[in-house]
């Protein structure tokens, strides 16, 4: 065989083997998507029509509150932080109706805990306690975490 040859069946022996890894590479991303539907086992709220936009905007609403706390306790500005965690993750007449829309008992009682715990943050942000405020937001936030584990729309 001469070089030329040699350098030819080479070339195209990788070509073709780098396109099979990725053809595999697909397949198993398109496996993983499915086995992440399928071992979804969160508890489905039966959230429908409007209701799933109005719960999503509100938790996206969570998510600014939690910013504005974090960047407010950098500038250590803890009224101000203090006030963002009782209006908007505290529990306020609209966030409990809200926790007992869905007609699930566990989980308006983790969503009652999680408002109560925003209270909570905002009377540790209140003692200007540096520390103290970080373990507050922790748990306020182990609740985020704990409800997304648990429960999808
Ligand atoms: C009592 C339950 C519960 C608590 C507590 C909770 N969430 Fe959620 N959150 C949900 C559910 C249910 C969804 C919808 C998830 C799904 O269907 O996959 C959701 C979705 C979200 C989304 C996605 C919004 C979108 O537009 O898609 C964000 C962001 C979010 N939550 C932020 C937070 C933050 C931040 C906290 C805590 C400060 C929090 N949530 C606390 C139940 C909760």
């Amino acid at each position: 065989m001469n070089r030329f040859l040699l350098a030819m069946v080479v070339f195209v022996g990788t070509t073709v083997l780098n396109a099979a890894s990725a053809e595999d590479a697909m397949m198993q991303m398109g496996n993983h998507r499915h086995d992440m539907s399928v071992l979804d086992t969160r508890t489905s709220l039966g959230v429908t029509g409007p209701m799933q936009q109005h719960q999503l905007s509100n938790m996206r609403e969570h998510v600014e509150a939690i910013k504005s706390i974090v960047g407010l306790l950098a500038e250590q500005k803890f009224e101000e932080a203090s006030k963002v965690a009782h209006a908007r993750l505290g529990l306020t007449p609209d966030m409990q109706a809200m926790c007992g829309m869905f007609g699930n008992d566990d989980f308006n009682k983790l969503g009652l805990a999680f408002h109560r715990s925003g209270d909570d943050l905002g009377d540790a942000l209140q003692t200007k306690d540096m520390n103290a405020s970080l373990r507050a937001l922790n748990k306020t936030m182990q609740y985020c975490v704990e409800c997304h584990a648990r429960f999808r729309q």
